[in-house]
């Protein structure tokens, strides 16, 4: 059989903590957490590792799923879940129901219509109360908060025009109008942000 390599992240590693300090105590009281755009699976193996308490189920789309299994492999736990095949973009999403969801520098690699869907299927799957947790770069009021965004920003679209660093306020009014109020926005290292949802 092939051996798949490990993808690695320098920025997982290096968020990966200040992300934990935010969802622990979040998530102390939920069990089941969806994580969409799972990538490496880094963040997911930490995680779960961190909060056993929790299942994390990962997802992602179908390419990425070799590289998140490879990566789940050296995960000894039973908390953790393969990959769901789940395209933001896509309705139905193969999960019904989940405590809380979590995505991480998602929201500017996915187009805009697909954030929006997103949006829609969390208030689907979250119950009253649900926490959608998002990390990544975000604009505010639509100012980059640093040149360092702005070149990313700049960067980003010669990957794809759709790309690009999105409005935390467009963003939470989006949200809101899906029933999912934007109640903590927290400043996390390298100019990123943790944005925490509730499901009303
Ligand atoms: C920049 S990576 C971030 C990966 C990881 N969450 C992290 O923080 O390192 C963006 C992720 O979003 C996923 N993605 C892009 N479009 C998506 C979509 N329409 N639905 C679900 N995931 C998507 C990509 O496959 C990729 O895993």
């Amino acid at each position: 059989m092939a051996v798949v390599d490990k993808p690695f992240s320098q920025a997982c590693e290096n968020n990966k903590q200040p992300i934990l300090s935010v969802l622990a105590p979040r998530f102390a009281t939920r069990r089941h957490v969806l994580e969409i755009g799972t990538g490496t699976g880094q963040h997911a193996v930490y995680f779960a590792a961190a909060m056993p308490h929790l299942t994390w189920q990962t997802s992602d789309l179908p390419e990425n799923h070799e590289g998140i299994q490879a990566c789940l492999a050296d995960y000894f736990g039973s908390n953790l879940k393969r990959p769901l095949a789940l395209d933001a973009a896509q309705s139905p999403w193969p999960i019904e129901h989940t405590d809380a969801v979590f995505t991480s520098n998602t929201f500017h690699i996915m187009p805009w219509e697909a954030v929006l869907s997103l949006l829609d299927g969390c208030a689907r799957i979250l119950p009253p109360g649900g926490l959608l947790v998002v990390y990544g770069p975000f604009n505010e009021q639509g100012e980059f908060t640093s040149d360092s965004n702005a070149e990313f920003d700049q960067w980003l679209k010669t990957q794809a025009p759709h790309r690009g660093i999105r409005n935390r306020q467009t963003v939470a009014e989006e949200a809101g109008q899906r029933g999912l109020e934007l109640t903590e926005t927290l400043e996390l290292p390298a100019n990123n942000r943790c944005l925490v949802f509730v499901r009303q």
